[in-house]
This record gives C-alpha cells, sequence and structure tokens, in this order.
C-alpha cells in the first residue's frame, strides 16, 4: 500500500499575495530576516495587510537558524499573541518559523494559523515538514520532522523572486532539480510522488535558463516557483538520497550554498545511482530507467537507456557551465588541506543524514568516498 498526503493549501501565480486581505480583522506576526526588512520586500506584504488587528514584525532569523533563535522567536509570539504567523523569506525563515510554531502550539497557545511565502525558488519547505535547526551547545544541525509543522498555507507569488540575483536563482534552481530527481528515484517513489517530481523536472529544466538570463521573466520566475513547490511535495512524503546526505554534510564544514553542493554532486550521483556498467548486458536499473524516461521526455538523445542517463548528465553540466556554477569543490574555493582534514568527518555525517536512506542505490563508506573523489579530483591537488 502507498499513501499520499497534502496538507498544505497552496495559492500561487501574479497576483497570489492578495491573497492576504482575506484575513483582515486577524492579528499577526511576520517572522523574517532583517534582509527583508531593509530591502522593503516586507512592505510588498504589509501593503496587503490594510485592516488586521495589530501586524508584529519579529526579523531577526538569521542563516542556519539555532535552538536559541527559536526560543526567542516562540517569546515573541508568546507576546504578541498573533492569530496567524506569516513566515518570510528563503528556506531559514520559513524552517524557523515552522519551528516556532510548532513550540508555540506545543506550549499551548492554541491552533496558529501558518502562512509560508517564500521568496526564492528552492527549497520548497512551504510544503514540507522539515526544519533544519542548529543546536548552539554543539553547533550540529538536526532536521525537526513533524506533520504539525506542515504550514497551513503556502503563497507563491512571483513578484517575491523577480530581485534574487542570477547566482542566487541558479543555486536554487538547482536544488529544485536536485530535489526532484531524488524523489523520483526514491526508495518510496509512487505514482503521485512520480508526478510530481516528473513535472517539476519538465518546468525547472525549462525555464530555470530563462530566470537566470532575465529575473524579470515573469513567467519564468511563476513555473520555477511552481516547480520548487511540486518538488517540495514530492519528496516530503518520498525522502530524498545520497545527494543532498552528502550536500548537508559539506554544507556544515565548508558552508557551500546548499543548491550549489547539490548542483556540484548532480552529474555525479546521477551516474552512480544508474550503475550503468552494472547492466552491459542485462536490464537497466529501475533507477536508470526513471532518469532515461526523464531524458526523453526533455527530448534529450535516448536511444537506449545508456545513452538516455548519458544525454541527461551531459545536459546537467551544461546547465550548471552555463550558469557559472563550479564543477568541483576546489572551483568552489575549498582547499584541498581543509577537505583531506574533514573528508572522513563527511562520510560519516552524510552515511548518517536522514535523506541518505531513501537513496535507491546502497550506499556504504567506500561509494560516499567514490562520489567525494569525482568532486575533489587529485589530478587538481
Ligand atoms: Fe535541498
Amino acid at each position: 500500500m502507498n499513501r499520499f498526503k497534502i496538507r498544505t493549501e497552496v495559492r500561487f501565480n501574479q497576483n497570489a499575495l492578495d491573497t492576504l486581505k482575506e484575513f483582515k480583522g486577524k492579528s499577526a506576526v511576520i517572522i523574517t530576516d532583517k534582509f527583508m526588512v531593509s530591502s522593503g520586500m516586507i512592505k510588498k506584504i504589509t501593503d496587503k495587510m490594510e485592516g488586521y488587528k495589530s501586524i508584529a514584525v519579529f526579523d531577526e532569523v538569521t542563516p542556519d537558524p539555532t535552538t536559541s533563535l527559536i526560543a526567542k522567536g516562540l517569546k515573541f509570539i508568546t507576546e504578541n499573541r498573533g492569530e496567524i504567523v506569516i513566515a518570510l523569506g528563503g528556506g531559514s525563515p520559513i524552517d524557523a518559523a515552522k519551528a516556532i510554531v510548532f513550540m508555540a502550539e506545543k506550549s499551548g497557545m492554541g491552533d496558529l494559523k501558518l502562512i509560508a511565502i517564500p521568496t526564492t525558488s528552492g527549497t520548497g519547505s512551504e510544503v514540507t515538514k522539515f526544519a533544519v535547526i542548529t543546536d548552539d551547545t554543539d553547533n550540529l544541525k538536526y532536521p525537526l520532522v513533524d506533520e504539525g509543522m506542515l504550514p497551513d498555507l503556502a503563497i507563491l507569488d512571483p513578484a517575491l523572486v523577480e530581485t534574487a540575483p542570477p547566482s542566487i536563482t541558479a543555486d536554487t534552481g538547482m536544488d529544485v532539480i536536485t530535489h526532484a530527481f531524488e524523489a523520483l528515484v526514491s526508495v518510496n517513489a509512487n505514482d503521485a510522488s512520480d508526478a510530481l517530481a516528473e513535472k517539476a523536472l519538465l518546468l525547472a529544466f525549462k525555464y530555470l535558463p530563462y530566470a537566470f538570463k532575465d529575473g524579470s521573466d515573469i513567467v519564468a520566475r511563476e513555473k520555477m516557483h511552481s516547480a520548487s513547490c511540486l518538488a517540495g511535495m514530492a519528496f516530503n512524503e518520498v525522502g530524498l538520497g545520497i545527494n543532498h546526505g552528502i550536500a548537508h554534510a559539506l554544507g556544515a564544514k565548508f558552508h557551500i550554498p546548499h543548491g550549489r553542493a547539490n548542483a556540484i554532486l548532480l552529474p555525479h550521483v546521477i551516474r552512480f545511482n544508474a550503475h550503468l556498467r552494472a547492466c552491459f548486458g542485462a536490464v537497466p536499473c529501475e533507477a536508470a530507467q526513471r532518469y532515461a524516461d526523464i531524458s526523453r521526455k526533455l527530448s534529450l538523445p535516448h536511444d537506449n537507456v545508456r545513452i538516455a542517463v548519458e544525454s541527461l548528465i551531459d545536459e546537467v553540466r551544461y546547465m550548471l557551465r552555463r550558469m557559472g556554477i563550479p564543477a568541483t569543490l576546489w572551483e568552489a574555493g575549498i582547499s584541498p588541506a581543509d577537505f583531506e582534514r574533514e573528508k572522513e568527518n563527511i562520510i560519516s555525517a552524510a552515511l548518517e543524514d536522514l535523506c541518505t536512506a531513501s537513496n535507491p542505490r546502497e550506499v556504504d563508506h567506500d561509494a560516499v568516498e567514490l562520489l567525494l573523489n569525482k568532486i575533489a579530483p587529485v589530478s587538481e591537488n
């Protein structure tokens, strides 16, 4: 038996922010970061909130939100008593708001309506039950997972992403593509997640280059926002894989932007999971067939599964080059000495990461090392 659940209502495309007008008379707390306030982005939200009983802004979210930040946010919403909580920003403010609201409800504040408004097209956090929080005491990142953290409503308005610079668009867009690929080949994949992941991939391969080239291309922005949300719904139910397992470890050690770490790994992970060498003269594995199917739907060369998978890898590499995404850790600014020092820790963390468990091909120490050696080639050392 398979199961698939979508709890979050999604309002999307142009003018989606008008949804906020439906809550006139309510008291609201906005959880965001200082940039959203200083850049004036928050005004696009508050302009739609005329007639609210009160609006309080907690703007102290920083990248990689910590347990002490969650405690501070909890105190803020306890004191300000918002009936609705609006999470505004990229992955960090949305993750922080999910954790804060979850804790507030657990501590007896009653049901709060959580509205997530993403300002990047990447994490899919607006429709997932995950929040990554860093523990202040040991500086380690912990994924919190609970259905209670799913936002009630997600508002995807392209007006909030059109000012994202090209490098952010590229990194976050590749995060979307990685989410969709990992959900597509996950050991838990099912017909419902397949539909979402496949549509997310087709949208992202088509529209990411346009969104990267011209941020004001509102249709491309709209489609990338949709792709991000669909991929989020897919992986929320069926998990991710080794790509994210390693990317989390690399991000924690070297602070490489999450989407960029995923992007650097992606061509190698597709090849690893497709395991083409093992299927010489035999039926290709399920993951290889799924990659090949996407390749065919993208109209890439697909005479047989091997050619289709190779074409897909080439296409990903081409996208990365066109968007200036590094191909190796060295190009991403990591020094070989630092990498060697942390290599074993990264391998251990990747193997323990929750995401790794749903990878389609079994992963052990040597497999992670092999993948790391691809992105940290010795010849360029
Ligand atoms: Fe991700």
